[in-house]
């Protein structure tokens, strides 16, 4: 007993606050969770799927940057994964297309000289637009506008991905959907709304089907994100949004891409089938 506790004493006076978290095997699950695990990002050329791009390598992932046709901005994503010693690649294709949809599914085998062998551990589906306006005076082309990149290219991607990652034994699908998907705070979005929800019912009914093969479908609802997709600061829809959010600001990509990592993270098996909105308040 007497031996035990002087132990104690010894290990508690060693202990240095600052060195907290230089023990390797602590350090190997905070920084390389996902070390050997190939992830795709669409929409990964800017904005939030840039910065999810760049928190997957971080944590070890090998990923592939895809863009539709910003094929510069998409290697500077790229390139900045890979000085800061991470693995990527970047893949274009336009997703609002089914053929589009097809080209990229047909690369993965080949991502990385081949080395996954067909395998795609991380999905995330985060490429998605917004036609701002009533919807009284929408184009007959809105709905194709946002059903065929929020919601068909999503279910078709997910489609292939869950086949090779029930073949795998483990993988995590996760969409970008929106706080718009889970509430409807504001006029003026009503096509996306209904596609956000579309997409979130997708993610609940696919859990349901993928759970016991190791893989969780889940989703990441972002409120008002500093990208360029969102209205932009100076203008009445800008401040509209942040009076509605309880921190009283737009959030940055980087938070987003944060819940992404836990929901991609091996710790988070135990959590499928749910909508994280990560919001600043802005629907609480
Ligand atoms: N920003 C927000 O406030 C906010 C809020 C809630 C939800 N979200 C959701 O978050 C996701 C990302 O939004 P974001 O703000 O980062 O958008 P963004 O800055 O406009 O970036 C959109 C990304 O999607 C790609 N993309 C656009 N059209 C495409 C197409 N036809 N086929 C394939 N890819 C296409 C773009 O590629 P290119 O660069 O090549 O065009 C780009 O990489 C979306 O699903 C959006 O609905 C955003």
């Amino acid at each position: 007993m007497h031996h035990r506790l002087a132990l104690m004493q010894r290990s508690l006076l060693q202990f240095k606050p600052e060195n907290r978290f230089k023990t390797y095997p602590l350090r190997k699950t905070m920084t390389q969770a996902l070390k050997g695990k190939l992830a795709l990002v669409t929409g990964a050329s800017r904005g939030i799927g840039a910065a999810i791009a760049a928190r997957l390598a971080r944590d070890g992932a090998s990923v592939i940057v895809h863009y539709a046709s910003s094929a510069e901005r998409a290697q500077a994503v790229v390139n900045e994964i890979r000085d800061a010693g991470g693995e990527a690649e970047a893949v274009g294709a336009d997703l609002s297309k089914p053929e589009g949809v097809r080209s990229l599914v047909d690369s993965l085998s080949g991502a990385f000289g081949g080395r996954f062998e067909g395998r795609l551990d991380i999905l995330v589906n985060n490429a998605g637009t917004v036609e701002y306006g009533p919807f009284l005076d929408s184009s007959d082309s809105s709905y194709d506008t946002h059903f065929n990149l929020n919601v068909r290219a999503p279910i078709e991607l997910a489609k292939d991905a869950a086949a090779r990652m029930v073949a795998a034994g483990w993988g995590r699908i996760i969409n970008v959907g929106s706080a718009f998907g889970e509430a409807a705070p504001l006029p003026g979005v009503t096509l996306y709304i209904a596609s956000k929800f579309a997409l979130r019912g997708f993610t609940r009914g696919l859990s349901r089907e993928l759970g016991k093969y190791g893989v969780t479908v889940n989703a990441v609802q972002p409120g008002p994100i500093d990208t360029e997709l969102a209205p932009q600061p100076g203008t009445e829809d800008h401040a509209t949004m942040v009076k509605l959010a309880s921190v009283g600001r737009f959030g940055k990509p980087a938070e987003i891409a944060a819940a992404v990592a836990y929901l991609a993270s091996p710790e988070a098996g135990y959590t499928t089938g749910e909508s994280l909105t990560v919001d600043g308040g802005w629907i609480a």
